[in-house]
């Protein structure tokens, strides 16, 4: 049996997801439940290696479940990838008798907690929070699913302006190397094709397909495009491209960037959020450590944090199906 845990640290890293918050409440209400002392860690690892720490009890995250972005920041930390800056981390760990930690992130988050695991044998448990949902483990990553209903609802409203001009737009959607975001919120929201980098569908079969939609009487379409996606042209090149090869189309672009990591957290992730913030304290509590903690079907289960950072989450094939039928 581990050292008894006494204190545990909570941070959030990498890009901000819509729930964070969420887990970050659940962590500190469940270390207050079990008598556990929690000390927030602002801004990621960069915070750990500055001391940026806050004592934190149940109270100060009232009114935190709703509240989208982290309270605790977030940032990347160039200085976490040396060894030197690891150890005036471990050193902060000390001095603040922080005994384990729990991480909310991406791959770069637990990448983080595992070395720090080889180097020092400090236990963290993993949460992943970002909206991307390209983590091995999971079937959803907190902020996922706020973030699908945030792009649906642009999409939405960019389909009225589509229709009243009879235009094509191409919709950039984020989930840096993966379609998670693209494919779902293009199935969500109709669209009529929807590129990803998990599927080359290539220039031809894109000019064929929105050939096919004009001649089944559509006059307007949307054409999600994920950012990591490898068409070989960016959505503005995209636009040239089909006004040249198909001048019967008037194209606009549309990126919607940033605003898919905002809003307030849908019920999903903040119970997805809360479930999972629980279950990272007790695993600690339990003499667990370098393990991430996930949602497959509908159940909280572990995956070792080398796992979940060396695994890939694999693209729903069958959503694909159902996205090319469904844009007949
Ligand atoms: O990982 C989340 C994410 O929003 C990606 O989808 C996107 O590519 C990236 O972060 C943007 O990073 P930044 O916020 O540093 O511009």
């Amino acid at each position: 049996m581990g050292k008894k845990i006494k204190k545990i640290g909570v941070m959030t890293s990498g890009g901000d997801a819509p729930g964070m918050n969420a887990a970050i409440r659940a962590v500190v209400r469940a270390c207050s439940y079990y008598n556990v002392e929690c000390v927030g860690i602002y801004r990621g690892f960069q915070g750990l290696i500055e001391g940026d720490f806050v004592a934190l009890t149940a109270r100060n995250v009232n009114n935190t479940i709703n509240r989208g972005g982290t309270i605790l920041k977030t940032a990347r930390s160039e200085e976490f990838r040396t060894k030197e800056g690891r150890e005036k981390a471990f050193k902060q760990l000390q001095n603040a008798k922080v005994d384990a930690m729990v991480l909310i992130g991406g791959d770069g988050t637990f990448t983080g907690g595992m070395i720090f695991y080889e180097e020092y044998k400090f236990p963290s448990i993993g949460i992943p929070g970002t909206i991307d949902n390209d983590i091995f483990g999971t079937t959803s990553t907190i902020g996922f699913d706020t973030a699908l209903n945030t792009v649906v609802e642009a999409i939405d409203k960019i389909r009225d302006t589509a229709s009243s001009h009879n235009r094509l737009f191409f919709v950039e959607v984020m989930g840096r190397d993966a379609g998670f975001i693209a494919l779902n919120s293009g199935v969500g929201s109709g669209a009529e094709e929807i590129l990803i980098p998990e599927e080359d569908l290539g220039l031809d079969r894109l000019l064929e397909s929105l050939k096919r939609s004009k001649r089944s009487g559509k006059s307007s379409s949307i054409v999600v495009v994920a950012e990591g996606d490898k068409i070989g042209k960016n959505v503005f090149e995209l636009a040239n491209y089909v006004e040249e090869n198909l001048p019967e189309y008037e194209v606009r672009v549309s990126v919607l960037g940033h605003m898919q990591r905002g809003g307030s957290p849908s019920c999903f992730d903040r119970v997805l959020a809360s479930r999972l913030g629980v279950k990272s304290v007790e695993l600690l509590l339990d003499g667990k450590s370098n393990l991430m903690v996930g949602l497959v079907n509908n159940k909280i289960q572990t995956t070792d944090l080398d796992k979940a950072v060396k695994g890939q989450h694999q693209i729903n094939k069958e959503l694909l199906r159902v996205s090319d039928i469904m844009s007949i």
